[in-house]
């Protein structure tokens, strides 16, 4: 149909009062080059051109042990998948924590690229970058990087390959983000905070004035290579803290799988291989449902199902100076938000305890001092937390409570008191 006619039949309708740009955004058509138009009206200066596509985006997430073992085809697979026949330039970033328990992971990684080098080059040796939340704390870090990208001729076909705990993840892919106005970039978490939850989602971020991820960016990564082996090495404190986002993501969407962790909290204690591999997996898998199942995977709504426990615990680690790791700090979120959806009535009474039993059982302290630090007015410096949340979602307050364990429902108020109260509860269980 021509766009002429189109508009005949736009203007012949009776509820053509709707708004004009409405009625031409539903009024798209395909033409024979595939190109969706809509219909223009020729006000003079006055007119509008719809425009409309979606990108599909797909990334693999693979589950391997030894990544850098020269026989273990994953990395090079995967850097071949769409050009097979190219040899591919690769950048790669890596933690200094985590060199700090694998001393030869640089030579590891440059003995691979030598057994894979018909798929893979590495442009330069691995650059080692702080780990931890230091590296997103200093845009100076991302600037480094960026130099390393410019100095290596990293382009749109080139890797960056991050290697390291989510902070690390996060600040390379801002810059793999934002170089070229996006490279290629393949994530490698080396935490079960990481292998979990951010190295398997599209966000990135870094952090300024004081504000976590206040620069940031939603893009997917290329691919992600979890390696069950880096976890071996990781200090016990940062095994037990990757852990709350797999309490917080069976809270609000699986049941069965809280029941399972309950069940196996003996064995997630103590950092049992298999119990910790479920956990990794179940968990990953539910974050990448939620991305893609969720209906706003960049998160352009208010709601934040996956931010349960978070509005407190990003205060606490900003009160704390990170002294208390993410997932520390998500520990008494929940615990904090379990006791606050009891009190408001929506979590039945008795629950709260079984999830705070939960928690303490895996290794978690549900209590810190910087929960029940005060504003001269008296009332509890982490409520700037909510003030912060509304801030960064940009409109309405969306706070995920639990209506049962398995699942989230969404407010759009916190009752100050009844925080205050929460917290309260929180104080006396753990320190009397
Ligand atoms: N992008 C997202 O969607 C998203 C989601 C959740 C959390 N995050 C971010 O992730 C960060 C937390 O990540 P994390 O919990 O992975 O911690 P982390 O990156 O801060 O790492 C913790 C410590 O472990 C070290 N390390 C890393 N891997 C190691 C290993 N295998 N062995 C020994 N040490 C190792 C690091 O050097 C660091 O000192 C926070 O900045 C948080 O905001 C991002
Ligand atoms: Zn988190």
């Amino acid at each position: 149909m021509a766009v002429g006619q189109l508009w005949e039949g736009i203007q012949r309708r009776p509820r053509a009062k709707a708004p004009l740009n409405r009625v031409l955004a539903k009024r798209m058509t395909k033409t024979s080059d595939g190109t969706v138009t809509s219909p223009t009206r020729d006000l003079g200066e006055d007119s509008v051109h719809w425009q409309r596509f979606a990108v599909a985006f797909d990334f693999p997430v693979h589950f391997t042990r030894g990544l850098f073992n020269p026989s273990n085809p994953v990395l090079a697979e995967t850097l071949a998948r769409l050009e097979p026949a190219r040899r591919h330039r690769c950048l790669v970033f890596l933690d200094d924590g985590l060199l700090a328990v694998r001393p030869q992971l640089v030579e590891e990684i440059a003995a691979y690229a030598e057994a894979q080098a018909g798929r893979m080059e590495l442009v330069a040796a691995p650059i080692v970058m702080p780990g931890g939340e230091r590296l997103k704390s200093e845009l100076y870090f991302v600037e480094q990087m960026q130099q390393a990208l410019f100095e290596h001729h990293i382009d749109r076909h080139s890797y960056v390959i991050g290697v390291g705990g989510g902070a690390l993840l996060d600040a390379v892919g801002l810059v793999a983000a934002t170089t070229h106005r996006g490279v290629r970039h393949i994530r490698v978490p080396t935490t079960v905070l990481s292998q979990t939850e951010s190295g398997v989602g599209v966000k990135n971020g870094v952090n300024l004035y004081g504000q976590k991820n206040f620069v940031g960016t939603f893009a997917p990564p290329f691919a992600v290579l979890n390696d069950a082996e880096m976890i071996d090495a990781l200090p016990a404190r940062d095994k037990i803290a990757g852990m709350a986002e797999a309490v917080k993501v069976a809270l609000i969407r699986d049941g069965d799988f809280f029941a399972w962790l309950e069940r196996n909290a003996d064995g997630l204690a103590l950092f049992e291989g298999a119990a910790m591999a479920t956990l990794i997996r179940r968990c990953a898998e539910l974050h990448m449902r939620q991305i893609a199942q969720g209906g706003d995977p960049f998160e352009t709504g208010s709601a934040r199902p996956l931010d349960y426990g978070h509005w407190a615990a990003h205060k606490l680690e900003a009160m704390t100076r990170h002294h208390l790791r993410h997932g520390e700090a998500v520990a008494i979120g929940l615990a904090l938000d379990a006791r606050y959806s009891v009190l408001t009535g929506l979590l039945k009474p008795g629950e709260e305890e079984r999830i705070c039993f939960l928690l303490e059982h895996l290794g978690f302290k549900l209590w810190h001092a910087a929960l029940d630090k005060r504003e001269a007015d008296g009332r509890h410096v982490v409520l700037q937390g909510l003030r912060d949340f509304r801030e960064h979602l940009g409109g309405e307050l969306t706070i995920t409570l639990l209506a049962e364990i398995g699942t989230g429902i969404e407010v759009h108020e916190m009752d100050e008191a009844l925080v205050a109260e929460a917290i309260a509860w929180l104080t006396q269980r753990t320190c009397d």
